[in-house]
């Protein structure tokens, strides 16, 4: 019986962690990669790459403030709070 529990745990976990990550994604793709395409190519995030650079990101945006770079691109209150959110998650699975 405890396995199943476990297992259950394991899968809403694993479920909750796709679909914050898909959010997060959305945000970066739309907010940040049309940038970084033209002048940041090295660092274009994507499904596969986002989680190793969420503590870069989290870095940039939320502890120097230096991303979105310049005044174009804002983020609002609920994309900050998506990002952070999956960066969260991603600490977690650490
Ligand atoms: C208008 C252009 C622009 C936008 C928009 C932008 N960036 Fe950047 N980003 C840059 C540039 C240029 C650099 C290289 C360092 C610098 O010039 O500050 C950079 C560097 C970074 C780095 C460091 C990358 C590394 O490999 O070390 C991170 C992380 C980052 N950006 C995250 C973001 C996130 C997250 C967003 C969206 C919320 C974002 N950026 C939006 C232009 C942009």
């Amino acid at each position: 019986m405890w396995k199943l529990v476990l297992g259950l745990l394991f899968l809403g976990q694993f479920v909750y962690g796709q679909d914050v990550k898909k959010e997060a994604f959305k945000i970066l793709e739309s907010k940040c990669n049309d940038c970084h395409r033209i002048e940041k190519k090295e660092s274009i995030f994507s499904l596969e790459n986002m989680d190793m650079y969420a503590r870069k990101i989290n870095r940039q945006v939320f502890i120097f403030k230096i991303m979105p770079k310049g005044d174009e691109v804002k983020l609002s209150d609920k994309e900050k709070a998506s990002l952070k959110t999956w960066i969260r998650w991603v600490k977690d699975q650490k």
